[in-house]
């Protein structure tokens, strides 16, 4: 939807086909089925160059460039599941041959395991004898910016095997004015999977520093900062915390894991990572029972749901991972998040009480766990919320609040890696 709704902006005719009816039935009128800031005002502006259907066959010969934009969801081995792109590549081929259609261009922004592109070409040409061009374009677009994120790209990636469709696709955003790459297409595939790993390596690096910083008594939040003035380090990406979540870091993680097992090498330093990253968690709660001693029966309050702020999105949540490990050792446990609630309870035992309001959970809480970003949750009348608990015990896993300030108020705080 974001890819669609912004090549719209930019001048571009789009049609934007789903096999979900209920989802095309409420853009058709101008409503969008999933929380991204500002996505409903940018489909609504550019309604006259956007139209939504579920009918392939009805479009097909509108289009020049055929963008994949479906789900690749971790199998049980950790790999990719590409069975949706397949299925859109033979529909594709199959209505490539129906139509005539001349030489179109199919272009995947899914994140797919390289050697996809290749795939992708075999199933059209069974169907297909025409001439017709597959090309990479992979997205990096954070959830909640993502809208920014595709209208002012660091880079955009195109993979291709022949140079004509590759400069068909760049042009599409030559009113971007952002360094354009064309390259082959399995080093496309890859660059999206070693962005992301790089990414959450970065993460789990942080991570790790930080749990260094707990023991020998320094203060992880001065280390990254003073890292990352170094250019080379840079300062994104070095928040220490509860470990990555969200639909992407952890599939892709996953996923550039196995295929480079099933090709033969053993990326050891991505067993790491996700050790490292599901560790975090487990932290938390030891933090916790240093401070309050055996969960069993004890009232837990944890603050945020989503796998980061800005977001209703619970999809490998930090903190849904933490209530149901909190579960596990007997805590009862209330959950508050601004936006997840909805989603959280769809995945959460029944057990769990999500409230409305964060009072409302703190009222005899015997411990309040940040699990998500929200910078509200600064602003909350920690005071009060204090006369509520039973006891004054906050572990702070996103490192959000100010340490010295819910000490002074009298709190047992602690963060990760912070003095
Ligand atoms: C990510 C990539 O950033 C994006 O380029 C890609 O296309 C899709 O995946 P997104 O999943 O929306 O985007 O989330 P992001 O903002 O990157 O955060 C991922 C996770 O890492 C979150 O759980 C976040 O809380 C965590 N994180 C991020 C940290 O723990 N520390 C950090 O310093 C940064």
């Amino acid at each position: 939807m974001v890819t669609g709704a912004c090549l719209a902006d930019i001048g571009h005719d789009v049609i934007i086909l789903d096999i979900d009816r209920a989802k095309i039935d409420k853009l058709q009128k101008g409503i969008v089925p999933i929380f991204e800031p500002s996505l409903d005002r940018l489909i609504n502006k550019n309604m006259d160059k956007l139209s939504f259907t579920t009918h392939l066959d009805e479009v097909v010969r509108e289009a020049d460039i055929h963008f994949i934009c479906v789900w690749t969801p971790t199998m049980e081995d950790g790999s990719a599941d590409i069975s949706a792109v397949r299925s859109v590549a033979r529909e594709l081929g199959k209505n490539f041959n129906k139509f005539k259609v001349k030489a179109p261009i199919i272009v995947t922004k899914s994140t797919v395991p390289v050697g996809t592109g290749k795939a992708i070409r075999q199933i059209v040409r069974k169907e297909y004898k025409n001439d017709f061009a597959v090309c990479s374009n992979p997205e990096f677009l954070r959830e909640g910016q993502a809208i920014a994120d595709m209208m002012h790209p660091d880079r955009i990636v195109i993979g291709s095997s022949d140079e004509e469709s590759a400069k068909k696709v760049a042009s599409l955003y030559k009113d971007l004015r952002a360094p354009i790459i064309i390259t082959d297409i399995p080093t496309a595939e890859m660059i999206k999977y070693a962005a992301n790993a790089f990414l959450a390596t970065k993460i789990s690096f942080i991570n790790e520093v930080a749990n260094v910083c707990d023991v020998v008594g320094a203060d992880v939040e001065a280390v990254a900062d003073a890292i990352g003035m170094d250019n080379r380090i840079g300062k994104s990406f070095l928040k220490p915390g509860m470990g990555y979540g969200g639909s992407c870091f952890p599939k892709d993680v996953r996923a550039l894991k196995q295929f480079s097992n099933t090709n033969g090498y053993d990326f050891k330093l991505l067993k790491s990572v996700i050790e490292v990253n599901e560790q975090q968690r487990e932290l938390v709660i030891e933090k916790l029972i240093r401070a309050t001693g055996p969960l069993k029966g004890k009232n837990i309050f944890v603050l945020g749901l989503a796998f980061k702020a800005h977001t209703d999105d619970v999809r490998e949540s930090g903190a849904i991972d933490l209530v149901q490990r909190l579960q596990k050792q007997g805590a009862l446990v209330r959950v508050h998040d601004p936006l997840a609630l909805l989603n959280a309870k769809k995945v959460l035992d029944d057990k769990v009480k999500l409230v409305g309001q964060p009072h409302e959970g703190a009222n005899g809480a015997h411990a309040i766990i940040i699990a998500t970003e929200w910078p509200e949750f600064k602003d909350l009348d920690w005071e009060i919320i204090k006369k509520q608990m039973t006891e004054p015990i906050i572990i702070d896993g996103r490192n959000l609040l100010d340490p010295s300030k819910m000490r002074e108020l009298g709190f047992l705080y602690e963060g990760i890696g912070r003095r």
